[in-house]
C-alpha cells in the first residue's frame, strides 16, 4: 500500500476527491497525513476523514529555508512514499526537495508548460487562448518545470472568468491525480526513471 501526504494551502477540494478515491477498499493508497503552510480551510476535510493533520504556518518563520526545515522535520514523522501537493502555492526550498524528490507531486490548472506559476488560470485568460488544460507533473527545483505525468485540454469558453474556468478545470485535476496516484501506487508509473 503507497502511503502518501498530501499539501495544500487552500480549500483543499482536490485533497477532499483524492480522500474520497483513498477510502475505497480497491484503491492501492492511503492518505496518511495533510499539511499546510498556514491554518488551510482544507484541512478540515483531513480531520473529517480521521486522517491526521499539521500546519506548518510560513508566515512565523524567519526564511524559507526554516520554513522548509520544520516542514522536512513534520514530513519526517509520517514518512510517506509520495508526497502530493494539491494547491500547495509554496515552492518547497531544498530542505524539502533533497529527502524526496522525485518522489513528490503536483497538480497544475494549466497544460504545462503554459502557463506555469501561481496563477496558471488567470495568465491563460489573460493570454487569450481557447483552450487550456491541467496538468499532474514530478516537482523538481523549478517552477513547475518536472515531467509531465498525465494533462488534458480544456476549452476556455466565452464569457469565461478566472472562477468559471478554474471549477472547470478542477473536476479534470481531480481524474488526473486520482489516476496518477493509483498508476504510482501499483507501479504502472515508476517516479524514479527519469
Ligand atoms: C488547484 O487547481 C491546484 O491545481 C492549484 O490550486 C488549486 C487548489 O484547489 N495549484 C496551483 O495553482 C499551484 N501552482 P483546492 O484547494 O480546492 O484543491
Amino acid at each position: 500500500m503507497l502511503t502518501v501526504a498530501v499539501l495544500i494551502s487552500g480549500a483543499g477540494s482536490n485533497l477532499r476527491a483524492l480522500l474520497e478515491a483513498a477510502n475505497e477498499p480497491d484503491y492501492p493508497a492511503r492518505i496518511v497525513v495533510v499539511g499546510a503552510d498556514r491554518e488551510a480551510e482544507g484541512l478540515a476535510h483531513a480531520e473529517a476523514f480521521g486522517i491526521p493533520w499539521f500546519f506548518v504556518p510560513f508566515a512565523e518563520y524567519a526564511s524559507r529555508a526554516a520554513w522548509g526545515e520544520a516542514l522536512r522535520d513534520q514530513l519526517a514523522v509520517w514518512q510517506p512514499d509520495l508526497i502530493v501537493l494539491s494547491g500547495l502555492m509554496r515552492l518547497l526550498p531544498a530542505s524539502v526537495l533533497e529527502p524526496w524528490v522525485p518522489r513528490i507531486i503536483n497538480t497544475h490548472p494549466a497544460y504545462l508548460p503554459e502557463f506555469p506559476g501561481a496563477h496558471g488560470v488567470r495568465d491563460a485568460l489573460a493570454a487569450g487562448v481557447s483552450q487550456t488544460g491541467a496538468s499532474v507533473i514530478v516537482v523538481d527545483a523549478g517552477v513547475d518545470t518536472g515531467p509531465i505525468l498525465a494533462q488534458e485540454r480544456i476549452a476556455v469558453l466565452p464569457g469565461d472568468d478566472e472562477a468559471s474556468l478554474h471549477e472547470r478545470i478542477k473536476p479534470v485535476e481531480r481524474r488526473l491525480l486520482i489516476d496518477v496516484v493509483r498508476r504510482i501506487a501499483t507501479g504502472e508509473i515508476d517516479l524514479s526513471t527519469p
